[in-house]
């Protein structure tokens, strides 16, 4: 989603930006914008469309001097994607860039619409600057005015506010939207994540909620509220190699295949031989914890639906799996022997955050299960568990979502060991499984020239089901979503059992459906829930260790001993299918349209 980049110093500026901004391209965009002030000169530049088109119109320009910047990518929410909507919005001498949603832009663009100010956009983040504008006018003294400007500020942001009338100086404000300060000696840099700052930054500040102030010398003044506080750096160690394609296609293709590997850095220190250790978890973390309630969005929400069945079957403790979206407005009830859990690959997605928030105030101990380290969900919650899938840059998530899966297979475990409610031969027998995943993760030329090759006969129809009983039907929900994100094909997933309730009405040839037909769990009803099909005339597409008679086409895994080798293996097989449709219809697979990769709005 939105991305903010920005840099104060005496370096090149417009390929500071410019750069910065390509690290954050993955997160999903429809316009992008810089803003430099050198001194008395001031420069803007605005594009929509790709960073291509930026890049195109910065061409002959090149900053000199110290000066100060910054730069966005922006995903349309208020008014459509358009050079007006794009930021840096301008007033008569200041520059804003913005991301989240100022909940009361409304009543404040009436009240200076009356006052006389014009406003060319369509965008709630204008406001910003021109209540800037009307507060510098008054006092001429800016940071004050940058103050009172956030105090009149309801809802989530980060900002960073640039001003002809204080030309040495950034200034800054964080609100629910994530924002973090790069140094370098006398450099400063802000980004939105840390991905920009790779390279160029060594230390790093992750600003808290309610945190402002402005930069100038080379020295970041902090506040809180009306205090200057302190902080501490971190150093940043992320190495940038790792965020290549590698020779690769897509992203996303590199990160399917990257699945076996990372699996294995999931596991690392946590499936020993005779149990599960997880020392993020205090020993006492689950006492007094009678139920498990889980909330997420997305893929994460479908790793979520796949660890029910394993807390209550493995675990024997009761879990209940809600959309982040939804949970937020149900006024559900919460009660205190309840672990509240949240997944996230990126850790900042605003339902989840505040669905985490509304069960703190609610007095729920919190856990988050999250691929990014001092993301906003990970500092909220009172324990994380990282999934290190390593960055996940493809839209479509692939690595994130095995290995969020496996860690919820891990926390099964844990929480059967903790409560003496798995015995420790089913201990091993679960740990033996896991040690095979990797394994089954592994793409082999074979199994991808396959789903090339099958992928050709699935670019028409009129949709596509994917259906599967158990652990497999969150399974069919994952393999539907990656499906309809990367090919803009329709595509549903299904518990096998649902489809003679209702949808069973569309079969026929041009109904697609991608059958998850494992061995190991309750083969034989999923076999004539598609034979069901079958007779109605739908296109088959079987994925089994079994081969089955009545399929078009047939998928051959491995045979396993455990469902969830089954559920891994499968997994691969849907993801290739995506991407190898959506490939063949000529899609930009890393980044589809009108999806983000971060969605920090509500
Ligand atoms: C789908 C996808 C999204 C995310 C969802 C939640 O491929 O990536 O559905 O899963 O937006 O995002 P996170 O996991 O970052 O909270």
């Amino acid at each position: 989603m939105c991305g903010i980049v920005g840099y104060i110093g005496p370096k090149e500026k417009k390929e500071i930006l410019l750069d910065g901004l390509q690290e954050l391209e993955y997160r999903g965009y429809d316009s992008a914008g810089i803003a430099i002030i050198e001194g008395k000169k001031l420069h803007n530049f605005k594009a929509i469309g790709k960073l291509k088109n930026l890049r195109e119109k910065t061409k002959n320009y090149t900053s000199e001097g110290f000066g100060i910047s910054i730069g966005h990518t922006r995903w349309a929410t208020h008014g459509k994607p358009t050079e007006l909507n794009a930021h840096p919005h301008l007033g008569a001498y200041s520059y804003v860039v913005h991301n989240g949603i100022i909940e009361n832009y409304q009543e404040l663009k009436e009240e200076l619409q009356a006052e006389g100010v014009n406003f060319l956009s369509q965008t709630d983040t204008e406001t910003i600057v021109h209540l800037f504008e009307k507060y510098h006018n008054r006092s001429n003294d800016a940071f004050p005015a940058f103050k009172e400007t956030i105090e009149r500020l309801e809802g989530a942001y980060g900002i960073l506010l640039i001003t002809e009338a204080a030309p040495d100086m950034i200034f800054f404000a964080k609100n629910g939207s994530p924002m973090l300060i790069g140094f370098d000696n006398e450099d400063v840099y802000f980004a939105s994540s840390d991905t920009p700052l790779i390279g160029k930054a060594k230390e790093v500040y992750y600003l808290e909620d309610g945190e402002y102030g402005y930069v100038k010398d080379g020295q970041v003044h902090l506040f809180n509220k009306n205090e200057e506080i302190g902080f501490t750096k971190q150093t940043l160690t992320a190495d940038k190699a790792l965020a290549q394609k590698d020779g690769y296609r897509f992203f996303m293709e590199k990160e399917i295949y990257e699945q076996s590997r990372v699996m294995g850095e999931t596991m690392m220190g946590r499936v020993l031989d005779d149990g599960i250790a997880l020392d993020e978890l205090d020993k006492d973390f689950f006492e007094d914890i009678n139920a498990i309630k889980i909330c997420a969005c997305g893929t994460s929400y479908h790793s979520a639906l796949t660890s029910a069945y394993l807390f209550e079957r493995i675990a024997k403790i009761r879990c209940d799996i809600e959309i982040a979206s939804e949970f937020r407005y149900k006024e559900p009830l919460l009660t205190g022997d309840t672990l509240f859990i949240t997944i996230s690959q990126s850790g900042e997605t605003a339902d989840t955050l505040e669905a985490l928030k509304m069960a703190k105030r609610a007095g729920l101990k919190s856990l988050s299960i999250c691929n990014v380290d001092n993301s906003s969900i990970v500092r909220e919650s009172d324990a994380a568990i990282l999934t290190r899938a390593g960055i996940e840059k493809g839209v479509a998530s692939t690595k994130a979502f095995a290995t969020q899966t496996m860690v919820l297979w891990m926390l099964a475990l844990y929480v059967g060991q903790e409560r003496n409610s798995i015995s420790s031969d089913i201990l091993r027998q679960e740990i033996d499984a896991m040690l095979h995943t990797p394994k089954a993760l592994i793409v082999t030329d074979k199994l991808h020239a396959k789903l090339h090759r099958l992928s050709k006969r699935y670019l028409h129809g009129h949709g596509f089901f994917f259906i599967g009983r158990d652990i497999f039907f969150p399974l069919a929900l994952e393999g539907a979503l990656k499906l309809k994100e990367i090919s803009y094909l329709h595509a549903e997933g299904y518990p096998a059992g649902e489809m003679k309730h209702g949808p069973i009405a569309l079969a026929d040839s041009e109904l697609f459906t991608i059958a998850l037909m494992p061995k190991t769990m309750h083969y034989d009803k999923i076999k004539s829930n598609v034979e069901e099909l079958s007779a109605r005339d739908a296109t088959i597409c079987a994925i089994s260790p079994e081969p089955f008679d009545l399929a078009d086409d047939f998928v051959q895994t491995q045979y396993s001993s455990h469902p969830m080798v089954e559920f891994f293996e499968m997994m691969v097989v849907t993801q290739l299918l995506a991407l190898e449709i959506s490939i063949r219809l000529g899609n930009d697979v890393d980044m589809p349209r009108n999806l983000a990769k971060s969605v920090t709005v509500e």
